[in-house]
């Protein structure tokens, strides 16, 4: 008998290690014939450990050590099947179609899971063609700025060079957010077939992962599985025996989030300090080393695969308006029921927070969500209706970013929150730029004014904003001005309470 335990870093923290081993020892003990397979998660954090056992995947969690027994015996509660429980199976996975299904180095289980039949494709293709169906899927970046990919990558490929690179942004510093760990760590080769593809379509024959030091497993699973693609022939001077050459290297950075911005990226990964790059020229024309350069997110590589294996038309078919495809979702913060969700373009928010999260953990009334990172608006229960769509979300004053979502109850102080945003910038500003590296510490003070009830400083704070958001040279400084001006606007009260308290 299988029995799946997941080795994915949330789960492991939440004690998998341990329930793994009980089981294997147990079972030996009861002289049980159980086989042990290591899987990602399934993203639904809170039944972490969430054990699966046989052919049928029956889902138990979460498992603690003092339950082994009981599972063992079969006298352990579960869920039914993990694909029934309804958080699952309201999904549409495509990105995360095998995270938490197979043991994430065993290339046998990725293949026997549709693994490589993308690549495989693009190999017979011209780069033109990959391109044209990468562009027609609709797929645009998840790393946040929702640049469709396809033609970023024309761009890259159009360019003349004796050499070109594929990074992934790897960085993941969004608040609330894991979707590139959760990949990386449950489904590794996704990623680095989704890289070999971009270096056919492009002409690049060299790939690197920029990966945050805070990840360590994540670095040691993307690392191994690199060694094993090339062993494999997936990587190397003949990429599945074909005449195109990739190869790919993981690089660890030091922890900024700046970092996460990709010429700042460009110069840590070059080994300089992490400053942003004034553009042009694009990093798709003067990138890594002064070459053409993708530079995308985790995600947008990894959905490559789905695409070329089941082609751009069925992934376009998901989605709303000009957000194709599905989108994974990171439910996070004062959430009942926190995890990953990946769904088609087109949700609204409030279904996602209210009936998928299960509100709050606290049980107490959601006060604001934040989408988007610390660089994204604060959203009131108003704005509940709004769906999951970069335009649809642009048009509330907001952004999907790298689609975190965090959940507040209602004794969150958003005062203090838009200072923690201010205060966010001041501390992680690159100094390039003015209105960034001076504005956010003018920030922090004008918003302490306000709370001292200095009515006056509530027009200093807009006009700094503004002055924030068109003169800031990265969206770092320019987009603080969301979450900050979203909580006065949205959540007026919370200012003009402190006002009062101090009179
Ligand atoms: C301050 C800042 C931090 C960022 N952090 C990340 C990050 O951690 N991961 C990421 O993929 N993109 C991040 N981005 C966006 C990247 O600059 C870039 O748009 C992205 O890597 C492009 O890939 P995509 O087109 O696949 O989204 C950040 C941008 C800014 C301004
Ligand atoms: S906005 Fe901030 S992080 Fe971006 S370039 Fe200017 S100083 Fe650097």
């Amino acid at each position: 008998m299988k029995i799946y335990v997941p080795l994915d870093s949330a789960a492991k923290a939440l004690g998998a290690d341990a329930v793994a081993d009980a089981i294997v020892e147990q079972a030996a003990k009861r002289g049980l014939d159980v086989e042990m397979v290591r899987t990602g998660t399934r993203g639904m954090i809170w039944l972490e450990p969430l054990v699966e056992v046989g052919e049928d995947r029956q889902a138990f969690g979460p498992v603690t050590v003092a339950d082994v027994p009981a599972l063992l015996d079969g006298k352990l509660k579960g869920h039914g099947k993990v694909t029934d429980i309804p958080f699952f199976a309201k999904q549409t996975r495509l990105t995360f179609a095998r995270c938490g299904v197979i043991d994430p180095l065993d290339l046998d289980d990725y293949r026997a899971h549709g693994g490589l039949v993308g690549l495989q494709r693009a190999i017979g293709m011209t780069g033109a063609d990959i391109v044209a169906e990468v562009t027609d899927s609709g797929l645009r970046g998840r790393g946040g700025a929702g640049f469709p990919t396809g033609i970023k990558w024309n761009t890259v490929a159009g360019a003349q060079a004796d050499q070109k690179y594929i990074v992934c942004n790897a960085d993941e510093g969004d608040s609330g957010t894991f979707a590139d760990r959760m990949i990386m760590e449950g489904d590794p080769f996704t990623l680095i077939e989704g890289m070999a593809i971009a270096g056919i379509a492009v002409g690049a024959t060299k790939g690197y992962v920029y990966l945050r030091s805070e990840y360590p497993d994540a670095i040691n699973i993307m690392q191994q599985a690199v060694v094993i693609a090339r062993e494999s022939g997936v990587l190397g001077a003949a990429v599945l025996g074909s005449d195109y050459a990739f190869d790919m290297e993981i690089r660890v950075g030091a922890g900024a989030y700046v970092c996460g911005e990709e010429t700042s990226l460009l110069n840590s990964l070059e080994g300089k300090r992490g400053v942003v790059r004034a553009k042009p020229p694009l990093p798709a024309l003067e990138g890594f080393l002064g070459k053409p350069t993708v530079v995308n997110n985790v995600i947008s590589l990894a959905t490559v695969p789905v695409i070329m294996e089941k082609g751009a038309q069925h992934y376009q078919d998901f989605g709303l308006g000009r957000s194709r495809g599905t989108i994974p979702i990171q439910i996070a913060g004062n959430v009942a029921q926190g995890g990953l969700f990946e769904a088609a373009f087109g949700m609204p928010l409030g279904e996602l927070v209210d009936d998928i999260a299960g509100g709050t953990a606290t049980g107490r009334p959601v006060k604001a969500v934040q989408v988007g990172g610390p660089l994204g608006a604060y959203f009131p229960r108003e704005k509940f209706d709004t769906p999951f769509g970069y335009e649809e979300f642009d048009g509330q004053g907001g952004l999907i970013g790298h689609a975190g979502v965090v959940v507040f109850d209602d004794s969150a102080d958003m005062l203090g929150m838009a200072r923690f945003a201010m205060e966010f910038c001041a501390v992680e500003s690159c100094g390039k730029c003015t209105p960034c590296r001076i504005g956010a510490v003018r920030g922090v003070e004008t918003i302490d004014r306000i709370g001292r009830g200095d009515t006056a400083a509530v027009e200093i704070l807009t006009d700094l904003c503004d002055t924030m958001r068109d003169g800031s040279l990265c969206a770092l400084g320019g987009f603080t001005p969301f979450p900050v001006m979203s909580a006065l606007r949205h959540f007026p009260d919370d200012f003009a309470t402190k006002k009062e308290a101090a009179e």
